[in-house]
C-alpha cells in the first residue's frame, strides 16, 4: 500500500497494540505459545490476526489458517502461531463476557 492510499484512514501498528505497557492478549499468547523465533514476521502476523479476530472472534483453526495465507514465517512452522491465535480468541471472548 502506498501512503497516499491511507489518507483519511486510521492506521494500526504493532506498537499500538499494547496498552500502558501491558501486552495485548494476542501478543501475550504469542509469548505463551512461543509463536515467534527471529521475530521478522511477527508484526505482520499480529496486525493481520488483530484485524481478523476483530471480525471473527470465534474462529475455527481452518479459518485462522485461511486468514494467514498472506503471511510468511520462515522459522516457526505456523503451528504455534495458530495455537496462539486460537488461545487469544478464547481469552478475548472470555474477557468481553466478563466485562458485560
Ligand atoms: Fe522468524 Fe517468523 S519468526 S520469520
Amino acid at each position: 500500500m502506498f501512503a497516499v492510499q491511507a489518507h483519511g484512514h486510521d492506521i494500526q501498528t504493532v506498537e499500538g497494540l499494547s496498552h500502558e505497557g501491558e501486552l495485548a492478549p494476542l501478543q501475550a499468547c504469542f509469548r505463551t505459545h512461543h509463536a515467534l523465533q527471529c521475530g521478522y514476521c511477527t508484526a505482520g502476523f499480529l496486525i493481520t490476526l488483530t484485524d481478523f479476530l476483530s471480525h471473527n472472534p470465534d474462529p475455527t483453526e481452518e479459518e485462522v489458517r485461511q486468514a494467514l495465507t498472506g503471511n510468511l514465517c520462515r522459522c516457526t512452522g505456523y503451528t504455534n502461531i495458530i495455537e496462539a491465535a486460537l488461545d487469544a480468541a478464547k481469552r478475548m471472548r472470555t474477557n468481553s463476557e466478563a466485562a458485560a
